[in-house]
């Protein structure tokens, strides 16, 4: 289902570092299946597409139905990882135009992830007189941005629909116990669906988080589920036939050696979301206490034509994951051209899966000879079985190579900085001293 080909950096590093890796590979796994580790409190992902609510799924699956029944639109709020999974997955298993391919489900639009006026503004015209529904996704349930552009959208509905007939509309995903929204959905009525206390946002695509706005676009979710689990039993394994463990040897190693970005790129413009997802879910698991590889993500062959310079000759800090899709259902064949102004005869009758993969071959050996290694992870499907297997393998791996940096992989305490500053300076009762600090800073 999916592969890890690490021969360009096999090639590239001259000991064996799969086998001087193991014994670190093998505490980190311990560590995960065992919940011995740091962050020990969210690792409720590890298990999760075995042990899965299994009321909840179908409390999902019934709102996802009553959705697409009674609405041409679903709003989803959230942020980081209360949406990223989410939109990746509807991304890549559909399309980035999904709202404009997607006739039989309702348009879905992903809001709250940003303060942009334009952006809110924009959705609510969208929507227009649409019948609309909400799902407002928060852990903490305290987030600002999600929060404050639930209030735009819950004023939008209740003028629509009256307070009651708003309160049939809106689904919130938040703690089981917790938080401003939790409260609030309670006093409304709202129906809620649980992030489990054990699994952090940036690991809770596969929680109601990710699978009520994925079933909602029509895709499958316990094919998502099933996928996942399958990568789950692959990843049991102590040994270097676990994919994640290969993919976390070698980008670790590569790290050592001194490649402090690591590049996700695919060939398929519906993975940019994905790799959005991962970025986030790579660089708030890794980078802390001065350590950690920077991820970027690029499309290619597009970004070839932006970033190619600089990666074929610019500093040799980076190594690249490349995703390998598996072939497309849609043969798209070159045309003859009679008069062959253009010189393409000769891919006349060739596919354009074809023409990718070359770009692709072409590209590995270009960078590879430039001194970018690079790691393929192959997928021998496309369909949602091998997106939830993806999902977990990335999931995996980041943990374990968070432990094997030696950091706890489940918390984010750098975030905070920045929203204590916002806070002061958005007037937050509780803040004014650092409020005046700010200010006399920003020589206000
Ligand atoms: O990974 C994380 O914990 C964060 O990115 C959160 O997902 C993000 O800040 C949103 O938080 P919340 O779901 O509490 O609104």
């Amino acid at each position: 289902m999916l592969t890890v080909d690490t021969t360009q950096v096999k090639k590239s590093i001259a000991l064996p570092y799969e086998e001087a890796m193991i014994p670190r590979l093998k505490i980190a796994h311990e560590w995960l299946q065992s919940g011995t580790g740091a962050g020990n409190d969210f690792v409720g992902w590890v298990n999760l597409p075995r042990d899965y609510d299994r009321e909840e799924l179908s409390r999902i699956h019934a709102a996802a139905a009553r959705i697409r029944s009674d609405s041409k639109a679903l709003v989803v709020i959230g942020i980081g990882g209360s949406y990223l999974g989410a939109r990746g997955v509807i991304e890549c298993l559909h399309s980035a135009n999904y709202n404009l391919r997607r006739k039989d489900t309702p348009n879905i639009y992903f809001i709250g992830n940003s303060l942009s006026s334009e952006a809110l503004h924009e959705t609510m015209e969208l929507i227009g007189d649409d019948d609309f529904s909400v799902n407002v996704i928060s852990k903490s349930g305290t987030t600002t941005e999600p929060a404050v552009a639930f209030r735009f959208f819950r004023e939008l509905l209740e003028k629509k629909y009256g307070r009651e007939g708003a309160a049939r509309r809106i689904y919130a995903t938040t703690d089981k116990a917790r938080g401003a929204l939790k409260s609030m959905a309670d006093a409304e009525g709202y129906e809620t669906f649980c992030v489990p206390d054990d699994v952090g946002g940036r690991y809770s695509v596969l929680t109601a988080v990710g699978l009520l706005p994925i079933a909602v676009s029509g895709v499958d979710i316990d094919a998502l589920l099933a996928g996942a689990g399958e990568m789950m039993e692959k990843c049991r394994k102590a040994d270097l036939e676990n994919p994640t463990w290969q993919y976390a040897a070698a980008r670790t190693q590569l790290y050592k050696n001194g490649k402090k970005i690591e590049l996700l790129a695919a060939y398929e413009p519906r993975f940019r979301f994905m790799a959005e997802w991962w970025k986030q879910l790579y660089g708030e698991s890794e980078g802390k206490e001065g350590k950690g590889l920077f991820p970027a993500s690029a499309d290619f062959t597009a970004d070839l034509h932006s970033l190619g310079q600089y990666i074929q000759q610019g500093e040799r800090h980076l190594f690249e994951t490349v995703v390998r899709f598996a072939p497309s259902e849609h043969q798209c064949l070159v045309p003859k051209s009679d008069t062959d102004g253009d010189g393409l005869n000769f891919l006349a009758g060739r596919s354009l899966d074809f023409l990718n993969e070359q770009a692709m071959d072409a590209t590995l050996l270009a960078h590879v000879e430039g001194g970018v290694p690079n790691i393929v992870i192959r997928l021998a499907e496309n369909g949602a079985r091998a997106i939830g297997a993806t999902v977990y393998f990335f999931e995996y791996a980041c943990g374990l190579c968070g432990y094997m940096l030696s950091v706890n992989p489940f918390d984010q305490p750098g975030v905070e900085a920045y929203k204590k500053n916002m806070f002061a300076l958005l007037g937050k009762p509780g803040y004014e001293d650092m409020r005046a600090e700010l200010l006399a800073k920003l020589g206000r």
